[in-house]
């Protein structure tokens, strides 16, 4: 028996958003028992949770989420009552070159996790009563948008007027692309085949490209950010021209705490920036940014950027219509971009020892091997 008022297992928690919302939940509910589950793979890093970790709310397992007896046994352990369910493979380029081990993770972790979930909470007097399965999925599922606009229209994209209607909603249809929003897909539909089949109450968001502090360096900002430090080449992929909707990750934390306690059974909700930037003008801006804040002459590091071959099947726009968990929850951004990519900027400057840290080992290796030959 615990004595906490809820007790609920988050998976993913030692990576970029999964730490976020570790250290929301556990500075937000002391009465809560917030269990971060992670491998620790090269995303997941216990530097990301270092202000939580001694909090008497907090434990830590390091676990595979494949290991369906391990969940099993965390589960009845810890009397979960709720799951928020981060981990997974996140890297499109990596899902490009090894798909196996995302189907594995994605795909079969996320089916270990609910099949756990459903032993023991069936095995329960009170059943499926309390309780919740909060899946975490990504705007990368329902496929991509057209590109619309003008020739030259100028980032941050006023969205309704060049696109008209034209978002992903929830009832967009999935239409994954890459290996990575397949296995994204297939385990969304795992989650709802959970509900449907068996009551198992679950939710799932579609979230659009978050951006902030302790994200791995092979996304676009965070590695911009460090390459210009270091006087390396910007890679941009192909023109330049695709878009993604941006959402500071504090803003997503946030959308999570609500969804997970006041979202509607069975529900889907949508998430997203209505912020859409092409990835030109998100580098101009990064330039900008960091070289203002390193000191440099404005705009010294505009020679960085290089133009190299595109990421095959590169979805061209992602743009998430987010107005129904606005008109039903009441949650909205609270950040303009502008300032979020400043405290980013500033984060990563300021935490160069986190930088150097996870840059350390295999990274260099396989920054070397995936920008080879581009
Ligand atoms: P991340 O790669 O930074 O972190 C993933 C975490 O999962 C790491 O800590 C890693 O160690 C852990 N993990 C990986 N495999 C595991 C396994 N088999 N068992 C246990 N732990 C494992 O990812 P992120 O960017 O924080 O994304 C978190 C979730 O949000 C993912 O499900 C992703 O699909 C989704 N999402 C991400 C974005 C984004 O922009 N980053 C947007 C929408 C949705
Ligand atoms: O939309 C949500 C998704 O956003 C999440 O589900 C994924 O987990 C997350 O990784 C992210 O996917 P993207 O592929 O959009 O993010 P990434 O940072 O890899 O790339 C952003 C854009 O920048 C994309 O159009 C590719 C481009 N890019 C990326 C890198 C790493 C470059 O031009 N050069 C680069 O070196």
């Amino acid at each position: 028996m615990s004595n906490y008022k809820r007790n609920i297992m988050i998976t993913g928690g030692a990576g970029f958003i999964g730490s976020h919302v570790v250290r929301l939940f556990v500075n937000t509910y002391p009465d809560y028992h917030i269990i971060n589950l992670d491998k620790l793979t090269y995303a997941g890093n216990l530097a990301n949770l270092r202000d939580v970790e001694d909090k008497p709310n907090y434990t830590f397992v390091k676990v595979d989420i494949c290991d369906y007896d391990a969940m099993l046994t965390l589960m009845r352990q810890h009397s979960i009552d709720g799951i928020i369910h981060l981990a997974a493979e996140s890297h499109v380029d990596r899902s490009i070159k090894d798909p196996f081990t995302f189907a594995r993770t994605n795909v079969m972790g996320t089916l270990s996790l609910l099949q756990a979930a459903k032993v023991y909470w069936e095995s329960l007097p009170e059943g499926y009563d309390g309780k919740r399965f909060y899946h975490i999925s990504t705007d990368e599922v329902y496929g991509a948008l057209e590109l619309t606009h003008p020739e030259g229209v100028a980032s941050p994209i006023s969205a309704h007027e060049v696109y008209g209607d034209s978002f992903f909603t929830e009832d967009t249809k999935y239409a994954p692309h890459s290996p990575y929003s397949a296995s994204k897909a297939s385990s969304d539909h795992f989650v709802r085949a959970f509900h449907d089949t068996y009551g198992m109450p679950t939710i799932v968001t579609n979230c659009s490209n978050n951006y902030g502090p302790y994200q791995f360096p092979e996304k676009l900002i965070p590695l911009f950010i460090n390459n210009i430090r270091h006087r390396r080449p910007l890679p941009v992929y192909g023109k330049g021209e695709n878009v993604r909707d941006w959402l500071y990750v504090e803003d997503h934390a946030r959308a999570i705490d609500t969804i997970f306690h006041h979202g509607k059974t069975a529900d889907t909700y949508n998430i997203g920036g209505f912020n859409e930037w092409k990835n030109i003008d998100i580098v101009k801006v990064l330039i900008k940014t960091t070289d203002r804040l390193l000191g440099n002459p404005e705009g010294s590091s505009s020679d960085l950027i290089t133009y190299v071959t595109d990421r095959k099947g590169h979805d061209l726009r992602y743009a998430i219509d987010s107005s129904k968990l606005k008109r039903e929850l009441g949650w909205q951004p609270s950040l303009q971009f502008e300032e979020g990519i400043e405290r980013t900027v500033r984060w990563y400057l300021d935490n160069q020892a986190w930088m150097d840290n996870v840059t350390s080992g295999d990274y260099m290796r396989y920054y070397e091997e995936m920008y080879r030959g581009r």
